[in-house]
């Protein structure tokens, strides 16, 4: 099983990390740790479901696994079964955090490494080093306000990171291949129309929809061309802890426990369909040990919700008034809307009832329970959040401002005196290396440099 060497990451050692910062900015480190007294308090959500395990199958490379819906895959097939060694596959980006995961340290079907899909030779070494038979790709940009304004790292992530894990899943032969999909790829539904089912036409209007769309194409290509046995699934909405809190749900509940006002895009009016996070484990359990291979399953709840009621619903758990328009507007208000933004996605989820799931959490209850967590957790989870919670941040990597602040950035070769700090230290420790080496060479002629 796993060489381990990559885990037990402390504190100390991690915190900060060697990352730098720019200017006005916040450096979101996905290592940085939550002291023992939080995570060991945080309860250990996993799944429900538990199947007879599949006997062929043994290492599961599951990608993405210290982002949201993933952290929580994880937890539910380590713990639940440990006839199968998992090893978490992240590159750990801003929204990820190895707290998701920290639970799972010491279990000996646990792993982690550090790796980015979009690595042919980062993917090659986790396939070869963990004799891995399976894969679950959950691995994505996954927020579409920031498609609009950074598409080319939601192509790159998203369909070319999709190629190299198909690529080398081939070349590996792997026994099942899993994508994570999205209700998106289908595109907006009038509200009269009938709900889709896997057989509708895909028809994204976002570039990051766009951009699973085409990953679907990449993936459904290798079934035919490679018979690459894949399952593909196109889930609703999710929500629920340990979402990032760039996220309607988690950014509001985060605004609201900081006593500030709710930024609705647009009108308020667009619905989505909802999934609890425990709810999306089970049914992905379901595909994985009763799907048959070559089909595509929606994941799909009954509960639509607009914006507005998303709102509503909160300032109710928080016992803020909002019956009237002028409550309603002490706590709610409407900035610009996306560039374009989908009214409703609507998908029908008969196909997957006939494997027996069905979501068992109602939306309520699941926002109560969520909304509970994030006021013990969410504002230490990920580090500081502050830049994320306001309207329209900008993300530069690990880095994070405000789009005001981002608009106020010198230019590039206009370099602001932090910059110009960093760039000076990077010269005179070039300079440094390069005198010692030529002082080695005269000094050692023999050595070898
Ligand atoms: N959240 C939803 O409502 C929802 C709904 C339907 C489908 N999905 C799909 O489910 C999957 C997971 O979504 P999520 O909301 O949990 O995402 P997330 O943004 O919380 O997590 C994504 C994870 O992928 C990792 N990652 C990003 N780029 C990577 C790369 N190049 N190499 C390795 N790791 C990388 C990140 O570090 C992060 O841990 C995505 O494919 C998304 O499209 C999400």
């Amino acid at each position: 099983m796993p060489d381990r060497s990559t885990r037990s990451i402390s504190p100390v050692e991690h915190y900060g990390g060697g990352m730098k910062r720019r200017r006005d900015s916040t450096l979101l480190n996905p290592k940085s740790y939550v002291a023992p007294e939080v995570w060991t308090q945080a309860p250990l959500l996993t799944g429900t479901t538990k199947f007879e395990p599949l006997p062929n199958i043994k290492n599961i490379m599951v990608t993405g696994g210290a982002g949201f819906i993933a952290c929580w895959f994880v937890r539910h097939l380590t713990l639940t079964y440990p006839e199968y060694n998992v090893v978490s596959f992240d590159k750990l980006d801003y929204c990820a955090t190895l707290n998701n995961t920290r639970v799972l340290d010491n279990h000996p079907n646990f792993a982690f490494e550090q790796g980015d899909i979009t690595s042919d030779a980062d993917v090659k070494k986790c396939l070869r080093k963990h004799k891995i038979d399976t894969i679950f790709h959950f691995a994505a940009q996954s927020h579409v306000d920031l498609s609009f304004g950074n598409s080319y790292q939601f192509t790159n992530t998203n369909v070319y990171g999709t190629h190299v894990l198909l690529e080398r899943a081939r070349a590996h032969g792997v026994k099942r291949f899993i994508h994570i999909s999205t209700d998106e790829v289908y595109g907006d539904v009038a509200d009269d129309a009938d709900d889709l089912s896997e057989t509708s036409l895909l028809a994204p209007t976002n570039p990051y929809s766009a951009s699973k769309a085409a990953a679907e194409m990449m993936v459904n290509a290798y079934r035919k061309s490679f018979k690459l046995p894949v399952i593909t699934v196109r889930a609703n909405n999710v929500y629920g802890p340990h979402q990032f809190p760039e996220k309607i749900i988690p950014k509001f509940i985060m605004l609201l426990h900081r006593g500030s006002k709710l930024l609705v895009h647009g009108d308020g009016s667009p619905t989505r369909r909802y999934l609890y996070a425990g709810d999306i484990v089970d049914a992905l359990d379901t595909i994985f040990h009763k799907g048959v291979i070559g089909q595509i399953y929606n994941i799909a709840s009954k509960d639509e919700v607009s914006n507005t009621e998303i709102c509503h619903k909160l300032l109710d758990i928080f016992g803020l008034p909002h019956s009237t328009p002028e409550e309603f507007g002490k706590w709610v208000e409407h900035t610009e809307d996306r560039p374009f933004n989908d009214h409703r996605y609507a998908t029908d989820g008969a196909k997957l009832a006939l494997l027996g799931w069905y979501p068992k959490t109602d939306f309520d209850d699941g926002l109560k329970m969520t909304v509970d967590w994030y006021r013990r957790f969410g504002e230490q989870w990920w580090g500081d959040i502050s830049r994320i919670l306001t309207p329209f941040p900008v993300i530069e990597g690990n880095e994070v401002w405000t789009r005001e602040e981002h608009d106020a950035l010198p230019s590039d070769g206009e370099l602001g005196p932090e910059e110009k700090r960093i760039a000076w230290t990077k010269k005179a420790l070039h300079n440094l290396q390069a005198s010692s080496d030529t002082f080695e060479r005269r000094t050692r002629p023999d050595a070898a440099l």
